[in-house]
């Protein structure tokens, strides 16, 4: 296991639009009986209710849906570019049909019982403040339904980022 410090939000250095939609990262949820994690490209930081806050959409249908409604917490690691190939399989599996972690060659590491990547170089540990299910009619662009043909909306959690941890 790696020894990973805390460090504090305000002196990260993150590019969102790089650092998520382009490096993409993994979402963990669950025990340390029975967790999960799979890869998101779309998301963000920044500050809302007086917190600094990490959100995620997360589709219907994704196991590690399941995870983050069952508990209070997810997390968000971030990996470094040598782990491309096993964000692309934790992207296309689902941890319903195998072991994704052992599967992608990654390690479970917990920090108080929150499931995160042992091998991410940055991780937000999130607790749960909101979940919002995205319906089509708040929509208000029409080419916005082209991402839901079979009504696989996203679920919008919004996590206070309760500790930022790199090592
Ligand atoms: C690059 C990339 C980005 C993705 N981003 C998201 C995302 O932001 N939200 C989402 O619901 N699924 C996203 N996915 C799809 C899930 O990672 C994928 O369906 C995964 O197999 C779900 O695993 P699970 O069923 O074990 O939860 C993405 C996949 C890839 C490859």
């Amino acid at each position: 296991m790696h020894v990973f410090q805390p460090l504090p939000v305000d002196t990260l250095e993150f590019n969102p639009f790089e650092t998520i939609g382009k490096d993409w990262a993994l979402v963990s949820a669950g025990s340390k009986q029975k967790a999960n994690t799979m890869t998101v490209s779309w998301g963000g930081v920044g500050v809302l209710w007086g917190k600094n806050v990490a959100f995620i959409f997360i589709r219907d249908s994704r196991y590690t849906k399941e995870l983050i409604d069952a508990g209070d917490f997810f997390s968000i690691s971030f990996m470094d570019n040598e782990y491309k190939k096993a964000l692309n399989y934790c992207g296309s599996h689902s941890g319903r049909d195998v072991d994704k972690i052992k599967e992608a060659g990654l390690t479970w590491n917990y920090k108080h019982s929150i499931p995160f990547i042992d091998e991410g170089k940055l991780v937000l540990l999130c607790q749960k403040l909101s979940a919002t299910r995205l319906t089509e009619d708040s929509f208000l662009s029409p080419e916005i339904a082209k991402w839901y043909p079979d009504k696989d909306m996203h679920t919008l959690y919004i996590g206070e980022i309760i500790e930022a941890m790199a090592r």
